[in-house]
């Protein structure tokens, strides 16, 4: 390999594993099978805050040095490293900082580069074969091994040429052929339609292991139009290379650990799924999808599976997604011309999309309900959504105790909850009738929930009995010593 055109080491997962080792926050284990154990782990490891991420080698059945990675943006500084953002953060600071850089972002193209890390091994015609990478069995009741959580597909739209990457799971049925689930209405299901209407294949890359920034980017709403790889070299200040695939002509990372190029057709589909999903459910069940028929495989020496396998909220996926999806919705608000919000939270137990909570300083009349309906439809809040509230500036809207509060005093049932209905869903909702999932109706309503003051007598709303600020941080210099 040309060493002058080696992957940029910020994009690289390895350096930024090295980082996390410095940090301490990185765990080695011999032995774990991909068949129950690593999926078992990762299980407890993506419930408990703050622990380690975890690297999975010597698979029994599989060659040393192929390598699992788990749990890798379980913590905020983690999730800081990856972002090139200060360590020691909240995760409200970091998201903060993250709306800041979103805010004055300006995309920063990928270069393209004829060689990589990534070409170290490469697989074409009879030597294919997928399962020498060791997909674990996630959940138990998963139908297949998963090659894709943590990953990522790059497609093309076959009218503008814009490139997405989007976060979409991959099974595997066989040594060349890939199965993945993209929900209706995201990028890579719009730019497939498009090649299957015109009765073309859909080229695909799949990326299964990079620079967890890319990964970040690839399962958040970049908007419509932004290839994701040049939205983290906006953020990171940094151009990513990637070489042209030879297959597909599709963007590939350079310094990726696997990829593979194929494509799918409108003819082929094979059951996918069950698949334990990030609501907590095994709910879209198992339905023919397309599969991709892998042409070209590429890995590095030793590679390394980025897992990222959904829970049960709060989950790793929640945690790490709050404190991003929070300010792109924040930067959505503002975008969509509303003033005044004082703070975002996409709450971790609703999987980061089904609960949302916005604090708002009230300027006029309606203006809450304004921020209701923006943040319950717009492109971050839009799909999946459940439960929108809006409380005043004086409530932290990360914190839920302080949210029902505002909820259980503020609002008045009867007259404070506003309904959307038919409002993009998904197939993964486990609250879709049989009779609408059966007529392919995955639409759901969204309850809205005006939790200020209101406006109009909201200097005559009985005062809180909350101490101020400033007797509250006396009373803790007098009197913290009582609590211990
Ligand atoms: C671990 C993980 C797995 C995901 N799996 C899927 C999936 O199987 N299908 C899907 O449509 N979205 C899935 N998502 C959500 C999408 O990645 C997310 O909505 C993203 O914004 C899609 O990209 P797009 O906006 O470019 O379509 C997943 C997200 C994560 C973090």
């Amino acid at each position: 390999m040309d060493e002058a055109k080696s992957a940029s080491g910020m994009f690289d997962l390895r350096t930024w594993l090295e980082r996390v080792d410095q940090l301490g926050a990185l765990r080695r284990v011999d032995g774990a099978s991909a068949e129950a154990d690593i999926g078992e782990a990762s299980d407890l490891l993506q419930h408990t805050e703050d622990a380690p991420a975890v690297l999975f080698d010597n698979v029994p059945g599989y060659r040393s040095g192929f390598r699992v990675l788990v749990n890798a943006l379980g913590s905020i500084d983690r999730m800081s490293v990856a972002l090139g953002a200060p360590t020691g953060l909240t995760k409200l600071e970091l998201s903060t900082v993250w709306r800041d850089r979103i805010l004055k972002l300006e995309p920063v193209k990928s270069v393209e580069v004829t060689d990589g890390p990534v070409m170290e091994n490469v697989q074409r015609g009879d030597d294919i074969d997928v399962t020498i990478f060791p997909a674990p069995l996630w959940h138990p009741g998963d139908g297949g091994r998963y090659l894709g959580t943590g990953s990522y597909d790059v497609t093309r739209d076959p009218d503008d040429g814009w490139v997405n990457v989007g976060t979409y799971r991959v099974m595997v049925h066989d040594a060349r052929r890939l199965g993945y689930y993209i929900s209706p209405g995201k990028h890579g299901r719009l730019h497939r339609q498009k090649y299957f209407d015109r009765g073309e294949p859909c080229p695909v890359a799949m990326v299964f292991g990079s620079h967890p920034a890319i990964f970040l980017a690839a399962s958040n709403e970049v908007p419509y139009g932004v290839t994701e790889y040049d939205w983290v070299g906006g953020v990171l200040g940094e151009r990513l290379e990637v070489i042209r695939g030879p297959v597909t002509g599709l963007p590939i990372p350079a310094g990726a650990e696997i990829v593979v190029e194929g494509y799918a057709t409108d003819t082929e589909r094979l059951p996918e799924g069950p698949f334990g999903e990030w609501t907590g459910y095994y709910a879209s069940g198992e339905r023919p999808e397309p599969v991709l028929h892998v042409e070209a495989v590429y890995y590095r020496n030793d590679p390394i599976i980025l897992g990222c396998p959904p829970g049960r909220p709060p989950d790793e996926l929640s945690r790490y997604r709050a404190p991003l999806r929070s300010a792109l919705l924040h930067e959505e608000l503002l975008k969509a011309g509303v003033p005044d919000i004082a703070g975002v939270w996409q709450h971790e137990a609703g999987g980061s999309r089904m609960l949302i909570v916005v604090a708002l300083t009230q300027r006029y009349p309606g203006h809450a309900s304004q921020v209701l309906h923006v943040a319950a439809s717009c492109h971050t809040g839009g799909y999946a959504g459940k439960y929108v509230i809006v409380v005043d500036d004086d409530i932290d809207p990360s914190n839920l105790e302080e949210v029902m509060w505002a909820v259980c005093t503020r609002s008045e049932p009867a007259e404070s909850i506003d309904f959307v209905r038919r409002a993009w869903s998904t197939p993964l909702d486990p609250r879709i009738t049989p009779a609408r999932r059966a007529a392919g109706d995955f639409t759901n309503s969204r309850a809205l929930i005006d939790a200020t003051r209101p406006f109009e007598w909201r200097d005559s709303f009985p005062p809180v009995n909350v101490p101020p600020l400033a007797a509250r941080q006396s009373a803790l210099a007098r009197w913290s010593y009582l609590l211990h």
